[in-house]
């Protein structure tokens, strides 16, 4: 779990848009340091490779739990560990993402026909509404519920359920946005 925070802290947009054009993605657009800010502040190709490495730090820190061979209570704990150090990075100074590649590449390791199922319903309301965060909190409320519903270990419905609760926590901001219409479509500026 100490692993898969540490990899979890390695936060691939603030380290790319440092190197990439010099800048400390905290400090522009939205502030959140992620693939949908670094899209908006940089664009879709750098933001293509942030959402890839944030996943794919989340698979890696799973695959390593399960090579353990450790209860599946680990391997969750994990998942939620690399979300965590995605969220409140120990190398950055505790401000990082809001979690949502992470929690992709984790569930798609951990669940995959649940991961892909509510992957896909977030991906028709991103095209429907044009509102990443309303994607965002769409897939991952679906997660708890397609993982309890396919079956899945309930260590898993439990990830799932705090990922949920963590998405919703560091989407709060983009939630009051919602609500008064005032959140960022997809494609505009801030
Ligand atoms: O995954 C983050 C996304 O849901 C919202 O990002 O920058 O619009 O707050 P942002």
């Amino acid at each position: 779990m100490l692993t898969a925070y540490l990899l979890g802290s390695i936060s691939t947009s603030t380290l790319l848009t440092k190197k990439v054009a010099g800048i400390d993605i905290r400090e522009h657009g939205s502030g959140n340091a992620g693939a949908t800010n670094t899209m908006r502040v940089l664009g879709p190709k750098l933001a293509g490779v942030v959402l890839l490495l944030d996943a794919l730090k989340a698979v890696l820190a799973v695959l390593i739990a399960k090579w353990q061979g450790v209860p599946e209570l680990f391997v969750a704990g994990a998942a939620i560990a690399v979300i965590l150090g995605h969220n409140w990075p120990v190398f950055f100074r505790f401000r990082g993402g809001k979690g949502i590649a992470t929690t992709l590449g984790a569930v798609l390791a951990l669940v995959p026909v649940p991961a892909l199922i509510a992957a896909v319903v977030g991906l028709v309301v991103l095209y429907w509404w044009r509102y990443v965060s309303l994607a965002a909190l769409v897939f991952t409320a679906l997660l708890p519920l397609f993982t309890y519903l396919l079956h899945a270990p309930h260590e898993y419905v439990w990830f799932t359920s705090a990922a949920f609760v963590l998405s919703l926590w560091r989407h709060r901001s983009n939630i009051g946005r919602l609500v008064s219409g005032r959140e960022n479509k997809l494609g505009a500026k801030t």
